[in-house]
């Protein structure tokens, strides 16, 4: 089954082709990350342009880069019979930059004759492991614990089969992008900053010098909705600390930024880490799954490796191209049967807090 996706949530406009839910043919993503960055975040109206401006261009792209030879600069028109399906993000996400994406998913559907399929992103951040090649195929490592981290969602998920998931931890504020984002927007070091603040934190000897809290929320919390505090986050608090922090004592040199931020990202890293091993030792999964922008920390990575070997299962980590939005992901979840088919799928309007396994 070969599938076109087309990813619009939030700020990078993307389209994929996919055969077989893990052969990439092509993945084209367009970054607005520049136009965003005089504003040290997401602006949503000139994230809906920029949409609107570039995504027919992505999709041209991704043919081209699939099915042309090399030499081709346009799309040949029976390239488009090769497509046994459109799959598109309809949520979660925001709302102006998902309309963008899933207009023109129906309009292309309806004018080549291909079904359309919509797609829920954070679900499809998960499969986004399943890209690399030595991946095990997701039916064989049911049930699994996936972690999803990026600058609007952080959450643990329980996935049971294809299609069949459901959260079991989550931050009940911040997201963990956003707890880096905002800090780097605090102490001056751009956006985005988890990038930044991750290569900062390499160049220090000592990963914690200053007691940031956890983010540990507490149990019987009425913003838990029923699930354990035990595995969930709060980063609201840990934010606001750092600002304190700064007020009390301001870096005088760049060792002092590095040596505040590195401790600040260890206590980000040191609560999803924590949260993943009590769910890994209480659950019976398979293997830890994780996705997202923020998995590309390279702290996390080293962090949550360890977690999964000490509970003895694998860790699988998308590989850094797959990790931040792409389109892959989106075509790749709906090539394994999953999302919203059928009459239902042309029905469908975009849903910007969509939540994984609703
Ligand atoms: O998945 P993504 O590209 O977009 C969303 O769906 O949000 O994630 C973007 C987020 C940003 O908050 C960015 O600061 C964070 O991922 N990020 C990182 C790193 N690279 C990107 N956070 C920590 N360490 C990194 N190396
Ligand atoms: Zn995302």
């Amino acid at each position: 089954m070969i599938v076109l996706g087309i990813e619009s949530s939030c700020d990078e406009t993307a389209a994929a082709v996919v055969d077989n839910g893990r052969n990439v043919l092509s993945s084209v993503v367009y970054s607005q990350i520049e136009l965003h960055q005089p504003y040290g975040g997401v602006v949503p109206e000139i994230a809906s342009r920029s949409h609107v401006e570039k995504i027919s261009g992505i999709i041209s792209s991704a043919m081209i880069q699939a099915f042309g030879n090399g030499s081709e600069e346009s799309i040949d028109t029976s390239w488009w019979n090769k497509l046994d399906a459109v799959a598109v993000t309809y949520g979660p996400g925001l709302a102006s930059s998902l309309i963008v994406g899933l207009s023109e998913a129906k309009g292309l559907a309806l004018r080549i004759g291909a079904p359309l399929i919509g797609i829920n992103h954070v679900e499809a951040h998960i499969h986004s492991v399943f890209l690399s090649s030595g991946a095990p195929e997701p039916a064989e490592i049911f049930p699994y614990l996936a972690l999803v981290v990026s600058g609007g969602h952080s959450c643990l998920i329980e996935v049971t089969a294809l299609n069949t998931c459901s959260i079991i931890g989550q931050t009940l504020d911040d997201a963990a992008g956003e707890a880096f984002d905002k800090a780097a927007k605090m102490m001056g070091l751009g956006y985005p900053g988890g990038p930044v603040i991750d290569k900062l934190a390499r160049s220090v000897d000592c990963r914690s010098t200053i007691d940031f809290p956890k983010g540990r929320p507490r149990a019987g919390n009425p913003i838990l909705g029923g699930l354990d505090a035990d595995l969930c986050v709060s980063f609201s608090g840990l934010k606001t600390s750092l600002m304190y922090y700064l007020k009390k004592n301001p870096p005088a040199d760049n060792a002092e930024v590095a040596a505040i931020i590195a401790s600040y990202q260890e206590a980000i890293v040191d609560a999803l880490a924590q949260r993943c091993s009590i769910a890994l030792l209480r659950g019976n999964y398979k293997a830890l799954a994780v996705g997202g922008g923020v998995s590309l920390n390279s702290r996390l990575r080293e962090r949550l490796t360890a977690v999964s070997q000490a509970a003895g299962v694998p860790v699988l980590l998308a590989e850094p191209r797959f990790c931040g939005d792409n389109a892959a992901m989106i075509a790749g979840l709906a090539c394994m049967g999953a999302g919203v088919t059928g009459a239902e799928a042309m029905e469908l309007d975009v849903v910007p807090s969509l939540a994984a396994g609703s």
